[in-house]
C-alpha cells in the first residue's frame, strides 16, 4: 500500500528519509520554514553534502512523488502520515531544545481530522510522544482521531542514503498495535527487522544506541593511550577484541574522538535525562570526558612536536568530523585548531569539502584555507591529519615529504603505516601505535 506523507523539517533526517520513502513509491511532501532552502530543493539543489542524495531527489521530483513546500497546512491536510523531523538542538545546559517540535505540533493540531498518524523521527527525550499527544489533544478539533508514534532514525551522515536502504532495524514505539503495523508496512520495502515496543522504550533505544557506540569509541581511545605507554599496538588489540562476536569489530577505530551533530549532543542529552530522574549515569559521564581529553591530548602532542609553537606553521589535513561530509559541527579538528591558534601557531587548513563551513566557525585569524593539500603542507613545520578522507589517505607522501619544511606528520586517524612512513623519512606520530 502506498501512503501519502508530510515530512516536517528538511534537515538530514527529514530530507533523506522523505526522499527514500518517495523512492519506494510513496507520495511525499517535505516541508520547511526556510523559503530559500525550499526554493533550492525544488530545483534539486541539495543544501548538504550527501553522496547519492541529489540523484534520488532529482528522480523523485521528476517523477512527481516528491514535493518541497513551505505550506505546512496544505501538506498536512493531504497527508495520512505526518513525520516530525525538525531539529532538536542542545540547550546550554545539555538538555534538548524542544521549541521546533512543539511549534510544529501546534501548527499540525488544528488540521487533525480522522485517523492521521503523527510519527516522531526527531531525536527527542523520553516521554515526548506522550507529551505531544496531550499537546495535540488540547489544540485539535474535538472529534479528531489520531495516534502519536515514535520511529527513531539511525542513519549516519555521509552514508545516509545507503543506511536507509540497508537499515539494521526499524524501531517503532506505539501505544496501539494498528498504528505500529501501519508504520511497519511503510518500511517493508527496506526489508529490515522490525521491533515494535512502547513509545518510551523506542525513544530510549535511540539514545542508548548512540551512547553505547560513543562508549566503544572512548573505550578504544583509552586503550590507545594505554598502548602508547606499554608499547602495544591498538589496531591489533581492536582486531583481537573484534573477533569476539559478543564485542564485534565496529566502532573500535582509535583516533581523536567522535564529533558531529549526534554523538556529542545525544550523550549530553541522555546524561540530562538521567539527572532529571536523579540517576547518575557514571559511564556516560566518563565517555564524554574521555572524548574531550582525547582532543586536548592530540593538541598537546602537536605542540610538543613543534619545537617553538609560536610562529610555526602547521598543516591541518581534514576539518569535517568524519569523511564524506561537509559537517564540522563539534568536529575535533576545530577544537584542536582553536588550541593551536591560541599558542601562536599559524594553521594551513585543507579539507576536500568543508572549508567554507569551517571558516565560518573558525574565522581567519591565524588560519589560511587551502583547496589543495600540497599547497597547505608547503613550507609547514609539521602536518596533522584530523579526518580520514580518501583524498588524504591517497596523498603522494614522497611529494609531501619534499614540500614540508620539517617532515613531521601527526596522524589523528591512523591513516598510514608507521613502517612505510619511517621508510619515507617521516617523523610519524599516530594514535596507540608504536613509532618505528
Ligand atoms: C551517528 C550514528 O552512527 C547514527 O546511527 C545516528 O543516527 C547519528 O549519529 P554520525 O554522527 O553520522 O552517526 O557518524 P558516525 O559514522 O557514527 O561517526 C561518529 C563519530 O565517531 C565520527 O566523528 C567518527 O570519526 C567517530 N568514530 C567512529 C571514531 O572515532 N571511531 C570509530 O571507530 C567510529
Amino acid at each position: 500500500m502506498r501512503e501519502t506523507l508530510a515530512v516536517i523539517g528538511t534537515g538530514y533526517v527529514g530530507l533523506v528519509s522523505g526522499t527514500c520513502f518517495a523512492e519506494v513509491g510513496n507520495q511525499v511532501t517535505c516541508v520547511d520554514i526556510d523559503e530559500y532552502k525550499i526554493k533550492r530543493l525544488q530545483q534539486a539543489e541539495i543544501p548538504i553534502y550527501e553522496p547519492g542524495l541529489e540523484e534520488l531527489v532529482r528522480r523523485n521530483l521528476g517523477e512527481g512523488r516528491l514535493r518541497f513546500t513551505t505550506d505546512l497546512e496544505g501538506a498536512v491536510e493531504q497527508a495520512e502520515l505526518v513525520f516530525i523531523a525538525v531539529g532538536t538542538p542542545s540547550l546550554p545546559d545539555g538538555g534538548v531544545d524542544m521549541g521546533q517540535v512543539k511549534a510544529a505540533a501546534l501548527r499540525i493540531a488544528p488540521l487533525l481530522g480522522r485517523d492521521k498518524l503523527i510519527v516522531i523521527k526527531s531525536t527527542v527525550p523520553v516521554g515526548t510522544a506522550r507529551m505531544l499527544e496531550s499537546l495535540l489533544r488540547q489544540h485539535a478539533p474535538q472529534h479528531a482521531s489520531f495516534e502519536v508514534v515514535s520511529n527513531p532514525e539511525f542513519l549516519r551522515e555521509g552514508s545516509a542514503v545507503r543506511d536507509t536502504f540497508h537499515m539494521d532495524r526499524v524501531v517503532i514505539g506505539s501505544a496501539r498495535q494498528k498504528a505500529a503495523d501501519r508504520i511497519a508496512k511503510l518500511h517493508e520495502p527496506f526489508a529490515a527487522p522490525v521491533l515494535i515496543t512502547d513509545r518510551e522504550s523506542a525513544e530510549l533505544i535511540k539514545y542508548a544506541s548512540n551512547a553505547f557506540l560513543a562508549a566503544k569509541i572512548s573505550f578504544i581511545n583509552e586503550m590507545a593511550n594505554l598502548c602508547d605507554k606499554v608499547g602495544a599496538n591498538v589496531e591489533s588489540v581492536a582486531e583481537g577484541m573484534g573477533m569476539d562476536h559478543r564485542i564485534g569489530p565496529h566502532f573500535l577505530q582509535a583516533g581523536i574522538g567522535y564529533g558531529g551533530s549526534c554523538f556529542p549532543k545525544d550523550t549530553q542529552a541522555q546524561l540530562r535525562i538521567a539527572e532529571n530522574v536523579d540517576y547518575d549515569f557514571k559511564i556516560l559521564r566518563s565517555v564524554i570526558e574521555v572524548n574531550r581529553l582525547q582532543r586536548e591530548l592530540f593538541a598537546k602532542r602537536i605542540i610538543e612536536a613543534l619545537d617553538t609553537p609560536k610562529g610555526s606553521t602547521l598543516a591541518i589535513l581534514g576539518l569535517s568530523f568524519k569523511p564524506n561530509t561537509d559537517d564540522v559541527r563539534d568536529a575535533p579538528a576545530l577544537d584542536i585548531i582553536r588550541i593551536l591558534v591560541e599558542q601562536g601557531v599559524h594553521v594551513h587548513a585543507y579539507d576536500p569539502v568543508a572549508l567554507v563551513p569551517a571558516a565560518s566557525r573558525l574565522g581567519h585569524q591565524g588560519i589560511s584555507y587551502f583547496t589543495d593539500p600540497y599547497e597547505a603542507v608547503a613550507g609547514a613545520d609539521a602536518a596533522a591529519v584530523m579526518t580520514e578522507w580518501q583524498q588524504i589517505k591517497r596523498l603522494d607522501l614522497q611529494r609531501l615529504h619534499m614540500l614540508m619544511n620539517r617532515p613531521i606528520l601527526l596522524d589523528g586517524r591512523n591513516c598510514f603505516s608507521p613502517a612505510a612512513m619511517a621508510q619515507l623519512g617521516f617523523e610519524y606520530i599516530s594514535i596507540g601505535r608504536p613509532s618505528i
